[in-house]
């Protein structure tokens, strides 16, 4: 038995709902086929968004959506994405696959998407091959509300009244795909950039400067010496990865020892998220610039047969429990971690849903996202879990991960085990508070390697969990491999 004890009156901090934030990428089948299919398909779709896809992510209240990249932001011309689509210009979309990008999809349609979705946007600009002109011109044209060339051309583009914009990312990976830049040279970039980023709004854009990869605090520590003052945000992305870059291992077929080794490269996230905390705690102990994870989740080798370059995979139960112990850590680092995006929203690694011409399915993420909902803008409060760890090349995974939070009266406990040989009982004593009502899902599955497919698309899907609630202690079981989320009324 795996006790805890949940204090509901020691709260550490609001889980930002922008942790639960998506990313969509011109990349594969993402944009063209997952979400958008053009106003002349066959596949329902409403001003050329499919409806299914649309409907089912409605229910995962997605907070932010982050577009058009990814690698393909420092390759994107806004403009090219405008006007009449008939007269919008080809490209070649040489990050991903060289495939032939026809722009039919583009600043209006991601507006619209959004709208669609009820979510906010966030948009990456181009800094890798875009001018500091083309930046400029492309925020003024979404938000100003007044007279300009900009404005009216967007008006005469059909959108009348400006969008609403927050979240701007000035750049991506800039050391990489955006550039191959030092963190010196970006640095000088970043501070001319988005001198030219004005606010048209009534709110201020959230400036979000382009952050490291993986453990390369160097470049956190760069852009907090040189730019804090002119930043909200600085981003950071690390992937779940088996294995190497060249052999990152297969989406389902994997053995007991990759099981372990996708936990405790999922676990990794602390450990960066603590190397950048604490640089940027040395240079902004207020913590004024939040560290924003704009790309996490897992990234395994394409499936069989797949193009290379369109980084589709399946999705098992080892992404649920990717998923849970990430989502724990960001909520732990609530105080610095104010967004996340796992890729990608649709086709696109760890993806929320897949399709297949007019087929679509749920993945396990899709389902533990959506369970999970309940943590979104909650009071994050302190659990103490005792729980066991085991070691996996030097890494320590916890056995059991329990995280909970309140909003309104309500608690949600979300928990998973990570282990595959043993289910594990868990006792979660709750203090302070009388517990009321209690109801949980569990997603589970008794084969790791089973995924859902589009013959058969619920072979995992959530199912109601057996709790017991008494005396102040609520009590269920978490199969080896199980993740949970509880739903508690408190008085
Ligand atoms: O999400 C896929 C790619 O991963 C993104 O385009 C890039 O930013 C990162 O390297």
């Amino acid at each position: 038995m795996e006790k805890a004890v949940i204090n509901t009156k020691r709260k550490k901090g609001k889980i930002s709902k922008y942790i639960y934030g998506q990313f969509a990428e011109h990349l594969g089948r993402c944009i063209y086929e997952g979400l958008y299919v053009g106003e002349d398909s066959e596949i329902p779709n409403k001003n050329g968004m499919r409806c299914d896809v649309v409907n089912a992510l409605k229910e995962l209240e997605i907070p932010v959506l982050r577009w058009p990249g990814g690698c393909f932001a420092d390759d994107y011309h806004w403009r090219d994405g405008i006007g009449p689509r008939e007269k919008r210009p080809y490209m070649v979309n040489t990050n991903w696959g060289g495939v032939v990008e026809n722009n039919h999809f583009g600043t209006h349609e991601f507006f619209e998407l959004c709208e669609q979705l009820g979510t906010e946007p966030y948009i990456s600009g181009n800094v890798g091959s875009g001018t500091v002109r083309e930046m400029r011109d492309w925020v003024e044209y979404m938000t100003f509300d007044g007279d300009s060339p900009l404005a009216n051309e967007r008006r005469q583009n059909g959108r009348e009244e400006p969008w609403k914009l927050k979240w701007f990312g000035v750049g991506n990976e800039n050391w990489g795909c955006g550039g191959n830049m030092r963190p010196e040279y970006y640095s000088d970039l970043y501070k001319r950039y988005q001198t030219f980023i004005r606010n048209y709004g009534d709110e201020p854009i959230f400036k979000i400067a382009c952050g490291a990869g993986d453990f390369n605090t160097r470049w956190t520590d760069v852009l907090m010496r040189e730019q804090k003052h002119l930043m909200n945000g600085l981003s950071l992305h690390y992937y779940t990865i088996p294995g190497s870059w060249e052999h990152k291992g297969d989406s389902v077929s994997f053995d007991e020892d990759e099981w372990y080794k996708t936990m405790a490269a999922a676990v990794k996230m602390e450990n960066m998220l603590s190397s950048h905390t604490a640089v940027m705690d040395s240079y902004d102990p207020e913590k004024k610039v939040s560290l924003i994870v704009d790309e996490w989740g897992t990234w395994f080798d394409v499936l069989p047969g797949t193009n290379p370059g369109f980084l589709y995979q399946q999705n098992t139960i080892r992404d649920v429990l990717v998923a849970v112990l990430t989502l724990h850590i960001f909520h732990n680092h609530c105080d610095r971690v104010i967004m996340a995006n796992i890729a990608q929203l649709v086709n696109v690694l760890q993806s929320m849903v897949l399709t297949e011409g007019e087929k679509m399915l749920l993945t396990p993420t899709y389902h533990i996202f959506r369970m999970m909902k309940g943590h979104m803008d909650g009071e994050l409060l302190d659990v103490d879990c005792a729980g066991g760890v085991y070691d996996c090349g030097g890494t320590s995974v916890p056995e059991i991960t329990i995280s909970a939070s309140e909003k309104n009266g309500v608690m949600t406990i979300s928990a998973a085990n990570t282990r595959l040989d043993c289910g594990k009982t868990v006792e979660l004593e709750i203090r302070d508070s009388a517990v009321g009502d209690v109801s949980g899902e569990l997603l589970s599955s008794s084969d790791i390697h089973c995924c859902n497919t589009f013959d058969e698309p619920d072979k995992i899907a959530p199912v109601k969990l057996d709790v017991k609630s008494e005396n102040g202690k609520i009590t269920f079981t978490l199969p080896a491999a199980g993740a949970a989320v509880l739903t508690v009324k408190l008085s």
